[in-house]
């Protein structure tokens, strides 16, 4: 017998208000005025419904372990890979598993149903990878779960590293991670990148590289991921996450280099939260904004997404696996509060996220799987401004996760009024 799903009312992202027919978990018919009968209905009450979030970009193996075995101090990112090396040595995997998982529930009641995770592929106990794996089958009712290879304490500072890393991608890793900035000499990054899209090649796998996440204006490895990426024909398979140095870098190399990045069709996915955090410790006062120029690559058409990178571990202390607030954080820090560029932060979340994963059949289309979140907002300017509640989380149509908003009364001055904080 079909399963159905009727959602009534939707407000979609052009403003128009449509009805929503899901069967057996596929989208069907998009259009006002259906009527049916024998099908679950939801009224969506002309709140904005979307495609799920996609969080591009996460560490799951190390989720919920802020604290252990110390908090850190500095805020830098190196005591964050130092308090890391010191914890993974006693984490099993049944602890990254439990946590794993804790955050990608919390990630289904905040609307992300598509998540792309690295693996610390470099710690010798396999136990991040290996868990990570199973925990992407254990989820995948309820996320898509991508993972990146990725080698945290570099691929040429120890050996066997290398081999490591090919090992992580032979046991079913989804994309290859690279950490070139963070290797021993400039020739070992370039070595580093190199590697990175030689696995990839072999074992036909898209590429996501930690890319000078620090402010040197002379960290410049997206440069030759570019190159690469232009050379090897890999237009669109390749991600650089953080860039963080292009911020620094001088307005004459940042011209020519952007204009490459789009030759490249890269995907850059920044990291609001915590390169807001780690990035400048060195700088004193003033202190420059550590972030990539989205405002920049957005206007020439190269895809930027967002992550939220780390939640509540030694890199960044916070954070509760919600899009909204990165993008709610972005368009102040990234000063992109004109009009259009509100928009952009919502594709950023979205179909730009679904394009970094190389997702294919996103969005609300009809033969496409029914994924979609209805929101507590009637736009994307207010979903990012009150970082809204998602009320439901639907996938292949079936409901996944469901809020109930918060009531909240005003009763000074005599008044008993309900206060939403819409207008
Ligand atoms: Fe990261």
């Amino acid at each position: 017998m079909t399963e159905r799903l009727l959602v009534k009312n939707a407000k979609l992202r052009d403003g128009s208000v449509t009805d929503i027919l899901v069967e057996d978990g596929k989208f069907a018919k998009i259009q006002p005025g259906i009527q049916i009968e024998q099908a679950d209905t939801i009224d969506a009450k002309e709140h904005l419904v979307s495609p799920p979030f996609c969080d591009a970009h996460l560490h799951l193996d190390a989720v919920l372990s802020v604290g252990k075995p110390r908090y850190n101090q500095s805020g830098t990112l190196l005591e964050g890979i130092q308090i890391w090396g010191e914890l993974k040595e006693n984490l099993d995997k049944e602890t990254i598993k439990k946590n794993a998982i804790e955050v990608i529930r919390w990630e289904a009641v905040n609307g992300s149903t598509f998540l792309r995770t690295h693996a610390d592929a470099t710690d010798a106990s396999g136990n991040a990878v290996e868990a990570l794996l199973e925990v992407k089958e254990a989820v995948k009712d309820f996320a898509d779960l991508q993972i990146v290879a990725f080698p945290q304490d570099c691929i040429f500072t120890r050996k066997g590293n290398d081999r490591m890393l090919e090992e992580a991608v032979e046991k079913g890793c989804d994309v290859v991670g690279g950490l070139p900035y963070i290797e021993l000499s400039p020739e070992d990054g370039l070595r580093d990148v190199k590697y990175v899209f030689d696995l990839a090649e072999k074992y036909d796998r898209l590429i996501d590289i930690h890319c000078d996440e620090n402010t040197d204006d002379q960290s410049r490895y997206v440069e030759a991921i570019a190159r690469e990426t232009i050379v090897r024909d890999m237009q669109g398979r390749v991600s650089a996450s953080h860039t963080t140095a292009m911020h620094n870098y001088n307005n004459d190399f940042a011209q020519k280099l952007i204009g490459n990045l789009k030759r490249a069709d890269l995907n850059i996915i920044t990291n609001p939260f915590p390169n807001s955090c780690l990035q400048n410790r060195t700088d004193g006062y003033p202190r420059h904004r550590g972030h990539t120029r989205v405002d920049e690559l957005a206007a020439v058409g190269v895809n930027v997404a967002a992550g939220s990178d780390d939640i509540m571990d030694p890199w960044y202390p916070m954070g509760k696996g919600s899009p909204l607030t990165v993008v709610n954080l972005l368009m102040n820090y990234a000063q992109m509060s004109g009009y259009d560029q509100i928009s952009y932060l919502f594709d950023m979340i979205t179909h730009n996220g679904a394009k970094a994963l190389g997702l294919k059949d996103y969005g609300i289309k009809p033969g496409n799987p029914a994924d979609f979140i209805i929101l507590d907002a009637d736009s994307e300017f207010d979903a990012i401004r009150l970082c809204s509640e998602v009320i439901y989380t639907v996938r292949r149509g079936k409901i996944i996760a469901k809020v109930k908003p918060a009531e909240r009364t005003f009763c000074g001055s005599g008044e008993n009024r309900q206060v939403d904080f819409k207008v």
